[in-house]
């Protein structure tokens, strides 16, 4: 618990450089810029293929930050570090950034090939996971870091990131890989420390609360 004290005021320091590495972004100018993206992301960055994650008002400088580390190999996907390397230069970059930001946020209603989850009971669980953690494994509630349903603490804070009303495959996904240190982008190995502590019974249960937002 220390330990991810310690760590969350790490990021709040890191808030301010994260967000002057996107600022600057003009929105319209990404709408064109964004069209090789928008096939995988859709036109109003939800996705409509679980496995690819919905932009829709994520927050900039997060985008920017996964498209420079897919760049640079600090995170890896065969599909996605080939696109990152299509997608110009950094300011086309913080544009597509400030235009799928600036879309409504994403919403479980919105997923065309993913049934929004209605496990009433499940969804139930994985929002008490959300809010208090586990306090039996030490696990941290996930409300303190991604705000209120998810939506990321507040419109400035860009490290972190937008998880309510994304897929629930991908979200699993990420979190599995977190576990599997397969991910292992995220600043201080803040998710890392964090997956480890979930079973998949409680990644099903989160999932299925954060997808159905
Ligand atoms: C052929 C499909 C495809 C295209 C085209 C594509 N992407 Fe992706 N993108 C993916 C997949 C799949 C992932 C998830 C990778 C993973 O599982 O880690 C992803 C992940 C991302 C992420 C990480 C999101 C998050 O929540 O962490 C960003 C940002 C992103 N893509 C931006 C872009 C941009 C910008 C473009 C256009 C230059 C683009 N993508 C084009 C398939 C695509
Ligand atoms: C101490 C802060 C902190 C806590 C607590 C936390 N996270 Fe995170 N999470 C982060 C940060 C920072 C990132 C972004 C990592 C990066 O920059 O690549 C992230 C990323 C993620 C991602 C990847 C999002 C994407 O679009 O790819 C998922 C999924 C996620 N967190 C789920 C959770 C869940 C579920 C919990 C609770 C069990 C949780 N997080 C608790 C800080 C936290």
């Amino acid at each position: 618990m220390m330990n991810t004290l310690r760590a969350v005021s790490v990021f709040f320091a890191l808030i301010s450089v994260a967000g002057v590495a996107s600022a600057g972004g003009d929105a319209k100018a990404g709408g064109p810029k964004s069209e090789l993206c928008q096939g995988c992301h859709g036109a109003d960055g939800m996705s409509v293929n679980p496995e690819c994650p919905s932009l829709a008002g994520q927050k900039p400088g997060y985008i920017y930050k996964q498209l420079e580390d897919f760049i640079n190999g600090k995170r890896h996907n065969d599909t996605m570090s080939a696109m990152a390397a299509l997608a110009g230069t950094p300011q086309d970059m913080k544009d597509i950034a400030a235009y799928f930001a600036s879309q409504k946020s994403m919403s479980g209603d919105n997923y065309m090939l993913a049934p929004k989850p209605d496990n009433k009971k499940s969804i139930s669980n994985g929002k008490k996971l959300f809010m208090n953690g586990n306090p039996r494994t030490g696990l941290y509630g996930c409300v303190n870091c991604h705000g209120k349903n998810g939506k990321g603490k507040s419109a400035t804070n860009q490290v972190f990131p937008v998880i309510g009303g994304q897929s629930k495959g991908y979200l699993a996904k990420q979190l599995k890989d977190f576990r599997a240190a397969t991910r292992t982008n995220d600043p201080a190995n803040m998710m890392m420390d964090i997956a480890k502590k979930l079973t998949d019974a409680e990644i099903d249960a989160i999932t299925d609360y954060l997808a159905s937002l």
